[in-house]
């Protein structure tokens, strides 16, 4: 058994994700545990940080005891020894900075998302495709403990025949007029490649699909529910994008379903985001880490609907929580970003297929984009295949 380097260079290392998820959640655990064994050999990366500010750089490395970093990003991607590119800086600067990779001849992984339209989504794949780069996209939610345990159960065919879905998620972000504001304020302009479609889209078309099974069309309502902010300097802006949204979806096998999405609700429930699924044989309701079911045979006869004519007949007493059962943990729990670095590492070393190749990222894209036309147009919009 041999130790090989794989050379990756970590684009916006100082930015949220890329410092709490990736490294430390995904590549820092790996090289801690002596590398990631691929085939016969062990494969060790070796992180190159890139990023503005040599400051904020340093205080990255050390916290994770890695070695390189650099504010020139012209010289990392001119650097042979780096051979993956990986990008989690902001999402406006995407676009150009995975050509500037793709040109210098790098392989590349990215985060969501991956274009700001399906056309450009889709050249900077051929562009990879041409010169043979091995390419992937971030799915990381697909691995979120909750929706795994998801997964299993639809895969088991627990729930039967799908019918419908709900998929909520959001929570309150503080405009930063009140209470300071607690995300980046890039997220809420244009010119930042903000906007709650393009942000959390892209997410919910793996997700669903993974699950499920492919999308047809797409209905959607998207607004902005709170239209002033203030940004990190104490300015006041106008937010130009929506940030909260209402999506209905037609699935290939006939089952129809909802997203709602909003920077603008309040958390209350089970979690901050829940995917429930009904289908003939039960359903099953996934958080990020947990998961209930209830099966048709535990499915309560609900007759708490009609008033009594009296305060003792009104049923304030009913738990409809009380007939799900939770389900249990398939396998240890595992960093979803770390699965993501792992499969991508083996289609770099190996060749292995990967899933979530930049086809996935584009089509992950195409969500969003069909959403905002479906909006702009009060329509429902097609998904066809792409090509
Ligand atoms: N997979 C997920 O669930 C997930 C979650 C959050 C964010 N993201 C994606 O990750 C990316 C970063 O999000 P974040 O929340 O970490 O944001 P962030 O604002 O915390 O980090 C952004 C990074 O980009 C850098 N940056 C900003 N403007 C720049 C410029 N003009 N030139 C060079 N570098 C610049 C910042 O220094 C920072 O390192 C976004 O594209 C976002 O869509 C993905």
């Amino acid at each position: 058994m041999a130790t090989k380097t794989l050379g990756i260079i970590l684009n916006g290392a100082t930015g949220r994700i890329c410092r709490t998820q990736h490294i430390r959640g995904g590549l820092a655990q790996i090289i801690a545990e002596g590398g990631l064994l691929v085939g016969e050999d062990v494969i060790m990366p070796r992180l190159l940080l890139a990023g503005r500010n040599d400051a904020r750089l340093s205080e990255v490395a050390r916290e994770f005891s890695i070695k390189e970093w650099t504010t020139d990003l012209d010289g990392a991607l001119a650097d042979p020894d780096f051979e993956v590119f990986f990008d989690a800086a902001a999402t406006h600067l995407r676009l150009d900075t995975l050509n500037r990779a793709i040109d210098a001849g790098k392989h590349i992984y990215t985060e969501k998302p991956i274009a700001p339209s399906v056309a450009e989504g889709l050249e900077l794949m051929r562009r990879a495709d041409e010169k043979e780069l091995y390419h992937g996209a971030v799915e990381d939610k697909l691995f979120l403990p909750g929706f795994r345990k998801l997964r299993n159960l639809v895969e088991k065919g627990f729930l039967g025949r799908v019918i419908g879905f709900r998929l909520e998620f959001g929570w309150w972000v503080f405009d930063g007029i009140d209470a300071e504001s607690q995300r980046p304020s890039w997220n809420y302009t244009a010119a930042g490649g903000g906007g709650l479609l393009s942000d959390m889209h892209p997410h919910w078309r793996y997700v669903i699909e993974g699950i499920l099974g492919p999308i047809t069309r797409v209905a959607c309502s998207a607004w902005t529910a709170q239209p002033e902010r203030i940004d990190e300097q104490g300015k006041r802006y106008d937010v130009d994008v929506e940030d909260a949204t209402a999506t209905l979806l037609e699935l290939k096998n006939g089952a129809r379903g909802a997203i709602l999405s909003s920077w603008a609700r309040r958390v209350r429930g089970d979690d901050l985001v829940t995917f429930q699924i009904d289908g003939t044989g039960g359903s099953a309701v996934a958080g990020l880490r947990k998961c209930w079911a209830q099966s048709a045979a535990e499915t309560p006869r609900i007759e708490g609907f009609n008033m009594g004519p009296d305060a003792e007949t009104m049923d304030f007493e009913i738990d409809y929580d009380s007939n799900w059962i939770e389900v249990d943990e398939g396998a240890p729990y595992k960093n979803p970003y770390r699965f993501g670095w792992e499969g991508y590492i083996h289609h770099v070393v190996s060749g292995k297929p990967f899933p979530h190749s930049l086809a996935a990222g584009v089509r992950d894209v195409q969500l969003a984009e069909a959403s905002a036309t479906a909006s702009d147009e009060h329509s429902w919009v097609e998904l066809p295949e792409l090509t």
